[in-house]
């Protein structure tokens, strides 16, 4: 399980190595989703701070990691996608670029930057994909439409499968057009020798079928007219079971959360049923196979692979998804009820513990060099940081890049997870105070520590966000003994006065 920006991660998976790929991004709702702050959150937190007391997690404040709740940003503005993103567009899929020109403009609420997020993180899904292999995209109305096209121009209009309608109930005021209770999950696959188990998957007959049982116990069920029988029964697991009809693409007997809050929910905002999972990675692989969810949340897609004996991959960049997924996985009861150890989680936190990439081929390791110029420039700047050598202006994205890496995602300041673009690259120790303008005097602070800092230290940072009730008093010396670690790196015994 990695907590990333799954772009990051996707581009280091081997190609044509997972089977089964299951994602539920963000829709471009152009809101912030926040979870339940309820008792359920609260269990954890309290989970997390028992099992620090035996030794996990010695140097993580879960008060501060729990503080606000779950939450995830659906916004979507132009500093969200990367520059480099369109030419990489341009080669690997030139058909995308008059898609882009056409709907530029014509999408409310930044549908147009939010496409190129996709576009960029589909691509590399359809590359790991392997030919086998299929891939459930999870939206709504809201962007469904223009997700069709984009997945039929990147795994091809030949390889679409279904579009599933999943309806749920649930109260709704809606006076002025049909309550809108449904989302839409696009199934395409690599090729046209997909896997799919339609057996695994079917649904009960209902009442009004016809059944008829032999001397030996095994069911036929009556053609409606004429006195012919076909068997309906199916051998599975050891046993004579009903075979049941084949499933429909319209799915209406699995609940919401938001309709069941049942034991399984967790408090994380648009958090999915399990039995949702547990049909789709049933019928679209088989034991053993490698299940991918880049945008895994509070880890369905995982639970749901490891109960049916499923290999799996979790991605999220949100650090509270990354514990809730700890603590669901480690004390999941059905796992724990059938006397199953609960699974091995490699919770991949640090920027060592990344899969390096091995290439199929020569032309495809060339094609990678030629795109992770960011990565290598990254490299050179963590020399010339070393060396203390000046940085260019256009040596920014690079040095953001590297410190994003370095800080592990998280705020200098409040310790705060935030997405890559929403960081602001601030001066450690001021100019004012005779703070150097070169890069080891550099971090990324979200945008309201940045704001409290101002021309100040981060000692006066850490002082106002104790007061503003931000972090604890006792966090203070943790953040600020992180803080000397990292900078010792870089500048040995230099963090007088920051
Ligand atoms: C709709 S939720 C997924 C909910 C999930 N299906 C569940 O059942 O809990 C979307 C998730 O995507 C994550 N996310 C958004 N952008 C991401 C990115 N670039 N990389 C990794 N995760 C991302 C958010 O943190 C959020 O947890």
């Amino acid at each position: 399980m990695y907590r990333r920006d799954n772009l990051e991660v996707l581009r280091e998976m081997n190609s044509e190595t997972v089977d089964l790929i299951y994602l539920d991004p963000p829709w471009n709702k152009n809101d912030t989703f926040v979870g339940s702050q309820g008792k359920g959150v609260q269990k954890i937190k309290e989970w997390f701070i028992e099992i620090q007391k035996r030794g996990e997690f010695p140097d993580k404040d879960f008060e501060v990691i729990f503080k606000d709740g779950p939450s995830f940003k659906d916004i979507w503005r132009d500093s969200d996608v990367n520059q480099e993103w369109h030419s990489e567009i341009d080669e690997r899929v030139p058909s995308l670029i008059p898609y882009l020109s056409g709907i530029k403009g014509h999408t409310e609420h930044g549908g147009y930057f939010y496409l190129i997020f996709m576009m960029i993180r589909l691509m590399e899904l359809k590359r790991i994909l392997k030919p086998t292999g299929s891939i459930y995209l999870h939206c709504d109305p809201t962007m469904s439409h223009y997700l069709k096209l984009l997945m039929d121009i990147i795994f091809g209009d030949k390889n679409f499968q279904n579009e599933i309608v999943w309806n749920y109930k649930g109260t709704t005021n809606s006076p002025h057009r049909f309550a809108r209770k449904h989302d839409v999950l696009l199934l395409f696959t690599k090729g046209t020798k997909h896997l799919f188990f339609a057996d695994s998957v079917r649904v009960p007959y209902e009442n009004s079928d016809k059944f008829i049982q032999d001397k030996t116990g095994r069911w036929y069920k009556k053609w409606s007219k004429g006195k012919n029988y076909y068997p309906a029964q199916l051998f599975q697991d050891g046993k004579w079971v009903l075979k049941g009809k084949y499933q429909y693409d319209v799915w209406n007997d699995i609940p919401s959360m938001s309709t069941s809050h049942g034991k399984e929910y967790l408090g994380y905002p648009t958090q999915k049923p399990l039995k949702l999972l547990e049909r789709i990675i049933k019928a679209s692989s088989k034991k053993g196979d490698l299940v991918l969810d880049p945008f895994c949340g509070c880890a369905t897609t995982c639970v749901a692979a490891e109960n049916l004996g499923r290999k799996w991959v979790g991605i999220d960049e949100s650090e509270l998804s990354y514990y809730m997924n700890y603590y669901r996985l480690r004390t999941w009861d059905p796992l724990l009820q059938e006397g199953k150890a609960p699974p091995a989680i490699f919770l991949i936190d640090k920027k060592d513990d990344f899969p390096v990439r091995e290439f199929a081929s020569h032309d495809e390791k060339e094609e990678y060099d030629q795109r992770r110029i960011t990565r290598k420039d990254v490299e050179g700047i963590r020399q010339k940081r070393k060396k203390k050598m000046p940085l260019k202006k256009e040596d920014e994205a690079a040095l953001r890049e590297l410190l994003y890496h370095d800080q592990g995602g998280l705020c200098a300041g409040c310790d705060y997870p935030k997405n890559k673009h929403d960081f602001h690259l601030d001066h450690i120790k001021p100019k004012s105070k005779d703070g150097v303008h070169d890069e080891t005097n550099r971090q990324l602070l979200c945008g309201s520590c940045n704001l409290i800092k101002g021309d100040r230290t981060m000692e006066d940072l850490w002082k106002r966000l104790v007061e503003l009730k931000r972090i604890t008093k006792a966090t203070f010396p943790i953040l600020r003994a992180k803080f000397e670690r990292s900078q010792s790196f870089f500048n040995k015994g230099d963090t007088e006065g920051i």
